[in-house]
């Protein structure tokens, strides 16, 4: 939604919360969280079940009062305001749409509760319709079409008045990996083009670093990071966020001014180290590292491939290293390449820049 201020445009939109929490009898459910969510933007609360992503959405929706916190809309203090006050669309795992209705009335419904004239709804709910490809099924009624079809329906029924924020909770769960794939596409599109902001809620690690401007990884009830999708799969802010967000390698290691030595006491590649000697982990993404079976003297651990396996487009390795380690290596199925074989004897290794090293 746009509204003009002395000539010039400013967008609206945006959500702040304030240290939000939220308990259900003696387990907190909402644990403090704040969040700044900019107009127009699509930020995914990713995490897994019991993290707290629903009633963080509850909350902003006003579905759920929160123990304590606040939720602002702009400059605006939302907090105490009933749901259809605070005039934010919402879309819900199961669609809900109103099975003796049509497509048409289903989307006609929030702007008849508005009381809008009939001209005005019917212009307003063919544009929609036609935004969401669904022009042709107007007249149809839900038990008629598609669960994919019927998700589009929902979210034209969460558009049709306007909103300037959408809430999603995990639209797209109930529907099979293809259906989920073209529609997250359809959401992303549809969201360039009305510039909504968009507050995504799900489980799926692809599917919010596919869509989103920036992830909010949620833990038990708070926020453990949020980046843009490239930063939290490449910086993860703690072992948490590394292991929940794509696999991950992850080596025990001792901090010594200046090297970092890998669980054999064998100096690894890593990031420079300055601080104070101490024991920590690093992270490698199985893509970044390399199985050398002729490596020299280069830094790395020694071991030897003990299996793989082959996924279509790359082959999985995995090592174990001569202390017992287990890590996996990702190599791409690039014709004319020679591939290692189980047995081998290697050294694992990676660029130092590709790790990371977390000391929680
Ligand atoms: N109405 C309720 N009464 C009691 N406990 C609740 C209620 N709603 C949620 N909880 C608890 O609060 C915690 C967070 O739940 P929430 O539904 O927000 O998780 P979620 O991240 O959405 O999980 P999922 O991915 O399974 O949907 C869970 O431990 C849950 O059991
Ligand atoms: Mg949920």
């Amino acid at each position: 939604m746009k509204a003009t201020v002395s000539g010039t445009e400013v967008r609206t939109g945006g959500i702040t919360l304030h240290n939000l929490q939220k308990r259900y009898g003696s387990a907190v459910a909402v644990d403090d969280v704040s969040l700044s969510v900019s107009p127009g933007e699509f930020i995914s609360l990713l995490g897994p079940s019991g993290s707290g992503k629903t009633t963080t959405l509850m909350m902003i929706a006003g579905f759920e009062m929160p123990d304590s916190g606040q939720v602002l809309l702009d400059d605006k203090d939302i907090t105490r305001l009933p749901p259809h006050r605070r005039e934010l669309g919402v879309i819900f795992q199961n669609y809900a749409l109103f099975p003796h209705m049509t497509v048409a009335e289903n989307v006609a419904y929030p702007l008849r509760m508005r009381r809008m004239a009939k001209a005005e709804i019917e212009t307003r709910v063919r544009r929609i319709l036609d935004q969401v490809h669904l022009g042709a099924l107007a007249s149809r009624y839900p038990h008629q079409m598609s669960g994919g079809q019927q998700q589009r329906v929902a979210i034209a029924r969460a558009l049709v008045f306007d909103p300037p924020v959408l809430l999603l909770d995990e639209p797209l769960g109930a529907l099979d990996k293809k259906l989920r794939e073209h529609l997250r596409n359809e959401i992303k599109t549809l969201h360039k083009e009305v510039g909504k902001t968009m507050i995504y809620v799900t489980h799926d690690q692809d599917e919010a670093l596919a869509m989103s401007d920036r992830v909010a990884v949620m833990h038990e009830g708070r926020i453990r990071q949020v980046s843009a999708p490239k930063d939290v799969y490449r910086w993860p802010a703690d072992l948490f966020v590394a292991g929940f967000v794509g696999e991950v390698n992850l080596i025990p290691i001792m901090l010594k001014s200046g090297t970092v030595h890998g669980p054999a006491g064998e100096i690894l590649p890593a990031p420079s180290w300055q601080d104070v000697d101490r024991d920590a982990t690093l992270c490698v993404r199985p893509e970044h590292l390399h199985l050398e079976v002729s490596a020299g003297s280069s830094d790395g651990i020694q071991g030897r491939i003990s299996g793989m396996t082959f996924v279509g487009d790359a082959t999985i390795f995995e090592f174990r290293s001569e202390a017992g380690l287990q890590l996996l290596s990702k190599v791409l199925n690039v014709s004319a390449k020679r591939m290692p074989e189980v047995g081998d004897p290697c050294v694992a290794s990676w660029a130092a820049n590709d790790a990371t090293i977390l000391t929680e």
